[in-house]
């Protein structure tokens, strides 16, 4: 079978499609049909060699794919041939608290991940996708869906009505935006452009925010919650906007560390936490048992996530580059096998 595989640190020019042994699936294994992958901005880090954990070898990259069930191991339960599936990013983390051992290996970065035609993977380390989704729609959820489950439902407990800010338009923020408002809460989303802007409102957030025409944009979130400040920020912005989201949180409230599309330098006053007896709770994806809960939560809303854009298998460095440039709004997938 074919599948792409990178070393860490080789950039987008080191993606190359390579003919991979299809194993068989041990006991409690089962082999899984990959119909559609999603990117996600830790596959750009893993190419730039600046990702948290990485093999020093070439591995398969990509966390999030969804496919078909075409083999089972004798031992396996869960499923059967033909089941519709998609991995967890933590193949270890099923439920409760991380840990340091549940979170060692992450999908397509220590370890072989999504981007082939065929995968094997234990069978504890895949769950079932919603019906209604298509193989390209459920590919966009394992780790930005979860991630954004994770900030507002798991470690966040936000209720109804609650506000929430969201920064940019990538695929974390904008799967944050369609739960939120499918769970009645106010969110508020900033971008660098107008247009992106209008589809952000179009998809129900209830104020939109230009970080580039407004560089104190935190300001402008203080102004449109009545100068209280919202109940939870997603900060996926890094070293250029920690601080202001900082600002932008109510006394009490909560700044969840997501990730640094800036850069992950910078300082930030401690005074600003004190002063307003503020929370920073670091975010890592989630666990099986959270895309599940997200999955039940998608039965019920029918959410269809936003896919900016699909690329054939054959033109994944594209796909890549694409996210790269950074004009997308949501999502973006490779389509496999159709
Ligand atoms: N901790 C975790 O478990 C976890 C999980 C998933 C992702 N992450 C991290 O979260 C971040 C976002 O990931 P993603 O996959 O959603 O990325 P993505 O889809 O590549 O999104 C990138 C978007 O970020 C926005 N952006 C860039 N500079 C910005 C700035 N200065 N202020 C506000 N927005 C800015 C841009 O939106 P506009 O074009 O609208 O301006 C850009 O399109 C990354 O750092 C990623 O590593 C962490």
């Amino acid at each position: 079978m074919h599948a792409y595989q990178i070393k860490a640190g080789q950039q987008i020019a080191g993606l190359e499609l390579a003919e991979r042994n299809a194993a068989a699936p041990a006991a409690r294994e089962v082999r899984v049909r990959i119909h559609a992958v999603s990117l996600n901005y830790r596959d750009l880090m893993v190419a730039d060699g600046k990702y948290l954990s990485t093999a020093d070898k070439a591995v398969i990259p990509c966390s999030d794919g969804a496919g078909e069930v075409i083999a089972v191991g004798e031992q396996v339960t869960r499923f059967r041939v033909g089941d519709r599936v998609a991995a967890s990013f933590f193949p270890d983390w099923i439920e409760g608290p991380p840990t340091r051992q549940n979170t060692a290996g992450s999908l397509g970065a220590a370890i072989d991940g999504m981007l082939a035609e065929e995968t094997v993977l234990h069978e504890d380390a895949l769950v079932a996708i919603p019906e209604y989704l298509s193989y390209v729609e459920a590919a966009a959820i394992p780790c930005a869906g979860v991630t954004a489950w994770n900030a507002l439902f798991a470690a966040g407990d936000i209720k109804p009505g609650d506000s929430v800010l969201l920064l940019g338009t990538g695929g974390v923020s904008i799967w944050a935006l369609q739960l939120a408002r499918a769970a009645g809460l106010q969110t508020i989303i900033t971008s660098s452009s107008d247009e992106k802007l209008d589809r952000a409102c179009a998809l129900g957030a209830f104020a939109a925010i230009n970080y580039k025409k407004t560089p104190e944009w935190h300001k402008e979130v203080l102004q449109l919650t009545a100068g209280r400040g919202v109940d939870l920020v997603l900060e996926v912005g890094g070293q250029d906007t920690l601080n202001r989201s900082i600002a932008s949180a109510r006394t009490g409230g909560t700044v969840a560390i997501i990730g640094g599309v800036s850069g992950f330098g910078g300082e930030f006053n401690p005074f600003a936490l004190i002063g307003g007896a503020k929370h920073l709770s670091g975010i890592f994806v989630g666990s099986r048992s959270m895309f599940e809960d997200l999955n039940r939560f998608l039965g019920i809303t029918e959410i269809h996530p936003a896919v900016d854009r699909i690329f054939p298998f054959s033109q994944a460095r594209e796909a890549y580059t694409h996210l790269k440039n950074a004009g997308h709004f949501g999502k973006v997938v490779i389509e496999v096998t159709p």
